[in-house]
């Protein structure tokens, strides 16, 4: 009953090979300094890869990416396969045409239950901000749309 947007964390491991999963799990946890979190399934076949890296991205996804979502969230298929990226700074894929992106720092990590929680310590970030999100609720996928005075002002603006 809890909504979420949606993210897919990616890397380069060690082999070059490039991980990426969808996660939902993402938060913020600290501002100074800027420290956000994710949770990933011990079972996870990228728990190896994620322990080593040294850094890691955060992509934001947008209402138009709902495919992507499921795409990296699946087991028999090349996840990379069409796949548009560019190499950030830290040496992770950062996904195109998304919400945001985050790379972190893999600052520290939490082994908790049948998850293990990793800090990221966040380096460099940007955002579009005419995106529209994608939201998870309930195992499916939405996005938003405006309540109350807000959805009135904003249909009054764009009727102009
Ligand atoms: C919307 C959505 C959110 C998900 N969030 C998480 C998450 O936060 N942590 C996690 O471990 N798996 C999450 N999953 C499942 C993983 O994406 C999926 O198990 C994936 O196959 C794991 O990849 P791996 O086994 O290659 O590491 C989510 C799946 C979906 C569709």
């Amino acid at each position: 009953m809890f909504a979420t947007g949606v993210t897919i964390v990616t890397m380069r491991a060690k082999s070059g090979q490039l991980i990426g999963l969808t996660a939902n799990s993402f938060n913020s946890v600290s501002l100074e300094p800027p420290l956000v979190l994710w949770s990933l399934a011990r079972k996870a076949a990228s728990l190896v890869a994620m322990c080593e890296t040294s850094h890691y991205a955060i992509n934001v996804l947008t209402a138009e990416q709902q495919a992507l979502a499921e795409q990296f969230a699946r087991r028999d298929i090349d996840r990379w396969a069409g796949v548009d990226y560019t190499i950030g700074a830290s040496g992770a894929p950062l996904l195109t045409n998304v919400a945001a992106t985050f790379e972190c720092f893999n600052r520290s990590r939490y082994e908790e239950g049948d998850h293990v929680i990793f800090v990221g310590q966040v380096e460099h970030c940007t955002h579009h901000s005419e995106t529209s999100p994608l939201l998870y609720h309930g195992g499916r996928f939405f996005t938003e749309h405006l309540l109350g005075d807000a959805a009135v002002a904003d249909e009054k603006h764009t009727s102009r």
